[in-house]
């Protein structure tokens, strides 16, 4: 009899993640496994929600956003009554283990089921890029080519009417994203959580890259800041010049996923399996210095990932 592993994707959703999936299933069938797709994240452990995944099931996936087996955050699996209840589903259906697909919260139950016995394998999706441990997350790549196209396209608007714009990126309560958006499209200033803004230098600042001739200035303000409406007023306040805000939203999570985090998604999804089939089990799948690695789930929980201070620097030297 096959050897059967389920797969889930849970937390936000990232694009790539359809991609992430075709990967395992493609390869661990080739492997000689039965794949069987976990629905709506965790939840489908505790409802019974799941779907055998075959060669085609996963036909015509690679470029779609979102993800084939659908997601959700599940507080349930968070309480001991929850968690013993996915477990024993993951008993009952005989799997031999777990490949989860997912962001922070997604490690912190693979490491709970890990705990429990489970055998688990993550592979780290979000558009945050937040993850210890390695350099990219399935979906960052695409999330900051969204973001980049709308600001240029706000860069239009805003040199039109020499405004100031305020535009927030998602990122929960990190600026990675934010970061990388910034520099990609030259904006003059982030704002990230990581860094206190100091209001009066930053006035300051967008008043002389006015007096330098600057028609727009652009300001990326990360989610986890507070709120881009009541930033914008303090600016319009201390500078005296017309602030607009645009709030990037969800458009961030959908789309198409780009070519990088198709190929990082199909990479991740062909290490994670073959992490499973040697008996690698309780690591999150990793990409460092350009090698796909990997690391236990519970070196990895524990840590944070730096905030890169060389690349704000040199955004800000090439904002003049
Ligand atoms: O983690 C991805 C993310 O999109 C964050 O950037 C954002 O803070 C959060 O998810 C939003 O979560 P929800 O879909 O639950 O509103």
């Amino acid at each position: 009899m096959a050897k059967k592993v389920g797969i889930i994707t849970s937390g936000g959703d990232a694009p790539g993640m359809n991609a992430a999936v075709r990967a395992v299933t493609r390869y661990g069938i080739s492997l000689g496994y039965e794949i069987i797709g976990i629905k709506r994240g965790f939840k489908g452990l505790l409802d019974d929600e799941f779907q055998r995944l075959t060669l085609r099931s996963v036909s015509g996936i690679i470029n779609t956003g979102g993800t084939m087996l659908h997601t959700g955050r599940c507080p349930e699996t968070k309480t001991k009554t929850g968690l013993n209840r996915a477990v024993k589903t993951i008993n009952d259906l005989n799997l031999s283990g777990l490949i989860i697909i997912g962001g922070d919260g997604s490690l912190a139950a693979g490491n709970a089921f890990s705990q429990k016995g489970v055998k688990v394998v993550n592979i780290p999706a979000s558009i945050d890029n937040d993850i210890y441990g390695t350099d990219e997350t399935i979906g960052y790549d695409t999330a900051l080519n969204t973001a980049v196209e709308a600001i240029d396209k706000i860069r239009d608007t805003a040199t039109s009417h020499d405004r100031i714009f305020v535009v927030e990126i998602m990122g929960r309560e990190h600026g990675f994203l934010t970061l990388d958006v910034g520099l990609a499209a030259g904006c003059e200033y982030i704002v990230v959580p990581e860094i206190k803004p100091d209001m009066k230098k930053l006035a300051q600042e967008l008043t002389k890259g006015k007096e330098r001739g600057k028609t727009s200035e652009i300001i990326a303000f990360a989610e986890g800041c507070g709120s881009s409406n009541d930033f914008a007023k303090q600016v319009e306040k201390l500078t005296g010049l017309e602030v607009r805000v645009s709030n990037l939203g969800y458009i961030q999570r959908g789309g198409r996923p780009t070519a990088r985090t198709r190929i990082l998604a199909s990479k991740f999804g062909y290490a994670a399996m073959n992490l499973f089939h040697k008996g690698q089990y309780n690591r999150l799948v990793c990409l460092a210095s350009g090698q796909i690695t990997s690391m236990p789930i519970s070196q990895v929980i524990k840590r944070d990932k730096k905030f890169d201070e060389k690349t704000l620097k040199l955004l800000r030297s090439l904002s003049i």
